[in-house]
């Protein structure tokens, strides 16, 4: 019987893709795939095109009939391809990293085909109760407090907008969720170093605080967060009859990898009942070493805390874990359940759709639980171990060379450093020489690195975390710099 929606003359005559053909395409795939991750280090890091190249070369509007998938496999090779920034080179020392890695792959491969949306148990009890245990695992694993329980978001940035939007609600006992921020008669405040990510000021402004009352705490010469300067900004709103609402702390700052001081952090927050928000997106993976533990020292006064196994835990982006301690106080905030979503089964199951913003969700824990199995704590804890090993061994390098200078500390995989040669001055000078240096390192092609600012001066970031960068790598990355070095 036909069904209403698909009518014979509708119907195409035949699948697009028949299962046997998908079988031959995939094979073919698969061989692209293990060669380019075995050859990935032969490309440029960054491709050579100019904004637009891509563009141009795609038709203005979509083919009305099918096209032979071996064409369009050709226009990704000689289209797509070439305008591909490698994030997964061994040369990539740019940014944080975002690996991937040969099980994340496969488990998203399997992920896409089953195509599962896992907004609530019902839709998918197997990724539900995965995502429960495998978070429970990086909980045991970080060595995060049993009162955390954790849920995976997509991005950081999203899971401080959820800690930002819960503490709202929590210093409004839920009236903001209810009138809007009019129903506040006192203005709430935010509270983050300096150093922060650009995702804090970005939360800030959409969960309607407001810029201008997020406080930029001032920075030590280590670049942390300096509490007795939190402590004051607080002291300050309080008299000004400000209610403070969240403190976000930073373990790994993005410039260079600073850790705010968190117990002490936590204690004004728990003097004040203010939200303590932890955002350690890129250096929380490094929790699974015990040696590095002490930069989680108070954790357990936190209320939430972020990191990205997408960044430096070999599992494909997107994939960021969320810890949280008040989960009622989460769901207060982002529980909105519609009648068509309700099910028979809703007392009795956790449905992620209401510990976050978005309905739909993607099966995030396979690629996650595919990556534990398959490298073991263990493994994990030797990649890691070696990044920061190789970032501690490309510091000695810097040191040892007296026309450049360390410009932080690096107690993970980054290191910030600049050319500085005998007799040059702090300045604009100096800054420009080494853009310029950074510029001629990238335009050779097999390394990438980014750059920050420093108490104000261009700083040349060396992020050590692709999991197939060797010592060689670093090694050939340093003789780059030391040779364009030479020509300034
Ligand atoms: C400290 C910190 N927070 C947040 C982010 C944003 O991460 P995401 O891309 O997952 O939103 C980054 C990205 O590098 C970061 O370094």
């Amino acid at each position: 019987m036909e069904s209403c929606f698909t009518t014979a003359a509708a119907r195409p005559a035949r699948p697009p893709m028949t299962p046997e053909e998908f079988r031959s395409h995939a094979h073919v795939l698969v061989d692209w795939m293990a060669d380019y991750m075995r050859d990935v280090g032969t490309h440029r890091v960054l491709p050579e095109v100019a904004p637009g190249d891509v563009r141009k070369r795609v038709p203005a509007s979509p083919p009305e009939s099918p096209e032979p998938f071996d064409e369009v496999m050709r226009d990704f090779a000689t289209l797509v391809l070439p305008g591909i920034t490698h994030w997964n080179h061994p040369g990539w020392f740019g940014y944080f990293p975002a690996n991937n890695s040969p099980p994340s792959i496969l488990a998203e491969m399997l992920t896409s085909t089953i195509g599962a949306q896992c907004m609530s148990w019902q839709t998918s009890p197997a990724a539900t109760e995965l995502e429960q245990a495998t978070m429970e695992w990086l909980r045991q694993m970080l060595g995060l407090p049993e009162t955390f329980t954790g849920v995976i978001q997509d991005t950081s940035s999203t899971a401080t907008l959820v800690a930002l939007l819960t503490a709202r609600e929590r210093a409004s006992d839920g009236d903001t969720g209810t009138r809007g921020m009019a129903a506040m008669a006192v203005p709430l405040a935010v509270y983050a170093s300096t150093e922060a990510h650009s995702s804090v000021p970005k939360g800030v402004k959409l969960a309607g605080y407001g810029l201008d009352n997020l406080r930029h705490i001032p920075a030590d010469n280590d670049f942390a967060m300096r509490p007795d300067e939190l402590a004051a900004a607080i002291a300050l709103d309080l008299a000004a009859g400000i209610r403070p609402a969240c403190v976000v702390a930073t373990i790994g700052s993005t410039s260079s990898t600073a850790v705010d001081p968190l117990r002490r952090i936590g204690e004004i927050c728990r003097r004040h009942d203010i939200w303590l928000h932890v955002d350690a997106s890129y250096a929380g993976a490094a929790a699974i070493l015990p040696e590095r533990r002490a930069m989680l020292d108070g954790i357990e006064l936190a209320d939430s805390f972020v990191f990205n196994p997408h960044k430096w835990l070999l599992t494909n982006f997107d994939c960021s874990a969320y810890f949280v301690r008040d989960v009622p106080a989460l769901l207060a905030t982002f529980r909105v359940t519609p009648e068509f979503l309700r099910t028979a089964r809703d007392a009795d199951v956790v449905n992620f759709r209401d510990w976050g913003i978005q309905l739909g969700r993607r099966f995030r824990a396979l690629k996650l639980w595919f990556v534990i199995r398959t490298y073991g704590v263990a493994g994990l804890q030797a990649i890691l171990r070696q990044h920061i090993a190789l970032a501690a061994e490309f510091r000695g390098w810097v040191e040892g060379d007296h026309e450049f200078e360390v410009m932080a500390p690096s107690p993970f995989g980054l290191v910030c450093f600049r050319h500085r040669p005998i007799g040059a001055t702090d300045g604009e000078r100096l800054d420009q020489l080494n853009r310029e240096l950074l510029a001629r390192v990238n335009a050779r092609g097999p390394v990438f690195l980014t750059h920050t600012t420093l108490a104000g001066r261009f700083a040349i970031r060396m992020a050590i975390g692709q999991w197939q960068t060797t010592r060689e790598d670093v090694a050939r990355a340093w003789g780059i710099v030391r040779d364009e070095a030479r020509l300034s």
